[in-house]
């Protein structure tokens, strides 16, 4: 099969990330065919895949396809897919995953329509060959998705196999931690790019501060990753994804000239956070504190702050959390002179209490709990500094 030729590449996200991906993949240099809510279409050879699963931040799978085609049953689905050059794809003694999303009145189970995939592909290696892939939902070897809408289907290859969220640094992930593809979205619509002090005042895990250091250093996320599903497509080129991998890691910066200062009043959070930094190798670009918020070190010179306390929907009791958001309200004003700060929240009432005009609201979903990521910029002395951060009620 012609790996080679340029086709539209479908990246899928979680929903209301697709502004942020759509502006990475065209700084790759890849055109924007198309929007959704959860993904965007470029153009691209199979190789260009390989880039996108290393550099993207939002983006959860990158699917090239191998066939799109008119399907109203699983026997039309058998058909077609039996008709691909599977044994050009995977190797018989290799292994397969079939994942599907399916919305089609005679399906109620997409297991159906993945056994009828897979059978397809395991006779096909019958005939050809006398030999078949093993398969399963282990993701170890090439990931084939299908996606059926309607009487369209497409069967692609899944590059990156687990989802890209999975940065793999995570190995302790404490309490209601943000997914990372979220967490680089929020550093992304800050605009923080490494240039000026960040502080995390109430850190979590490390999530935002990893993925910011991330940024700032121009690493590639996918660098943390000792492998994808594409490494096991036939053909796989060792030495020119070696390559690709040097280019990427060439251009990154070895340090920051700026201070990333990240706190929690949970000693056992920051224990992870410290974990999971080592594990993504910037643990020395973060200066860790257990404290309160109120008392917590502070970068000397202002910047950007990012918080992301709790909102009631999953942890916390919101009496207890309003006189939080109060006091967070109070420390922005007495602490924050001159920085830019930023509050991700899903509870309205909740920011109400920080008392404080919110200058840009970005809305963003963190699992299925619709969030705001509001700015908050603070003034100097008795005068705005970049026109708002008054301190007035209400988000
Ligand atoms: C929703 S979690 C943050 C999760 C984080 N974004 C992550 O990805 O792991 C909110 C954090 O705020 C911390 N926190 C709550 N009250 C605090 C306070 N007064 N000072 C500092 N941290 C506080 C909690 O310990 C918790 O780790």
């Amino acid at each position: 099969m012609d790996l080679v030729e340029p086709r539209d590449i479908r990246i899928t996200c979680a929903p209301a990330l697709s502004p942020f991906l759509a502006e990475e993949v065209q700084l790759l240099g890849l055109p924007l065919l198309g929007q959704t809510r959860t993904g965007v279409t470029t153009r691209g050879s199979w190789t260009d895949t390989w880039r996108l699963c290393l550099e993207l931040r939002t983006a959860f799978q990158v699917l090239y396809p191998l066939h799109a085609f008119r399907c109203s049953s699983p026997d039309d689905l058998y058909r077609a897919a039996r008709g691909l050059a599977w044994e050009t794809i995977i190797a018989p003694d290799g292994y397969v995953t079939v994942e599907s999303r399916v919305d089609h009145p005679s399906i109620n189970n997409s297991m159906f329509p993945n056994l009828r995939l897979k059978d397809a592909i395991a006779d096909r290696f019958t005939e050809i060959t006398g030999r078949r892939p093993d398969s399963g939902a282990g993701r170890r070897g090439v990931v084939v998705h299908l996606y059926w809408k309607g009487d369209q289907a497409t069967i692609a290859l899944n590059a990156a196999g687990r989802k890209l969220a999975d940065r793999g640094y995570r190995r302790s992930p404490h309490k209601a931690p943000l997914q990372e593809t979220l967490a680089a979205a929020v550093v992304l619509a800050t605009g923080w790019r490494g240039d000026q002090p960040l502080a995390l005042p109430m850190c979590g895990s490390g999530t935002l501060a990893i993925e910011a250091a991330l940024i700032g250093l121009d690493r590639a996320p996918g660098l943390l990753r000792s492998s994808f599903a594409l490494n096991h497509v036939l053909g796989f080129e060792a030495g020119a994804w070696s390559a690709v991998r040097a280019g990427v890691r060439r251009r990154a910066r070895k340090d920051l000239g700026v201070p990333i200062v990240a706190s929690d009043i949970d000693r056992r959070a920051i224990e992870a956070a410290q974990r999971n930094a080592e594990t993504a190798g910037v643990a020395h670009l973060i200066d860790f504190h257990v404290a309160d918020f109120a008392s917590a070190p502070m970068p000397a010179d202002p910047g950007v702050l990012i918080v992301n306390p709790e909102y009631g929907a999953r942890l916390g009791d919101e009496g207890a959390l309003r006189a939080t958001y109060e006091r967070f309200g109070s420390f922005m004003k007495s602490r924050c002179a001159g920085w830019t700060c930023h509050v991700l929240s899903g509870n309205r009432a909740l920011t109400g209490s920080l008392g404080l005009k919110a200058s840009r609201r970005v809305p963003l979903f963190n699992a299925d709990i619709e969030c705001r990521l509001l700015r908050y910029e603070m003034w100097t002395g008795s005068r705005p500094t970049r026109g708002t951060g008054s301190p007035v009620p209400g988000d």
